[in-house]
């Protein structure tokens, strides 16, 4: 999910439909797992987390689910939450957050590109446009000239949610 910044204020957008957009209008809370696995954007973008994947976090108030494998990961509880026909606009209040790891990693070309593939695979998935899908072999070529081993293997995954 795209989160943003703006001055000091972190805000989430959420269309309608999703897990994520019931989640907060339900419990006014949201966990962000941050990774940069190439595989796990696309696995996690269209399949339920399996549970030996989770670890269950306890605090004192309540108990939620991160990725064992995230880098690093925040919980937020929502507010302000403003409904519109589309989506929800909510302001994120960090509550709890940790790092597991943190290595110096260059930006990659192909990384780039399955994350701009696998957003086109949603809007493909929710609109059924071909557009999304010249997009998607767009970036299929930079995934093949840039990506890695892994970048390769996600795209494959991702088509088949096509
Ligand atoms: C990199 C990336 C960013 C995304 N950002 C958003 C976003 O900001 N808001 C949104 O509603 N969907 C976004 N999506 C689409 C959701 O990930 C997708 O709808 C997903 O199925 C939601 O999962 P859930 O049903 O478990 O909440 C994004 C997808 C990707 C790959």
């Amino acid at each position: 999910m795209g989160i943003i910044r703006k001055h000091d204020t972190t805000l989430i957008r959420i269309f309608k439909g999703s897990k994520t957009y019931k989640n907060i209008t339900t419990d006014n809370f949201l966990v962000a797992n941050i990774t940069n696995d190439p595989l796990a954007f696309v696995r996690y973008t269209f399949s339920e987390v399996l549970p030996e994947d989770i670890q269950t976090i306890y605090s004192q108030e309540r108990e939620f689910p991160v990725l064992k494998d995230a880098q690093s990961w925040v919980a937020f509880e929502c507010i302000n939450t403003k409904i519109t026909p589309y989506s929800l606009v909510a302001e994120l209040r960090p509550v709890m957050g940790h790092v597991n790891c943190c290595y110096p990693k260059a930006p990659n070309r192909g990384l780039n590109a399955l994350i701009e593939a696998t957003i086109h695979a949603t809007r493909y998935k929710m609109h059924g446009e071909e557009k999304y899908l010249e997009l998607i072999n767009f970036y299929e070529d930079i995934i093949n000239k840039c990506g890695g081993e892994r970048e390769k293997e996600a795209l494959r995954l991702l088509r088949t949610y096509l």
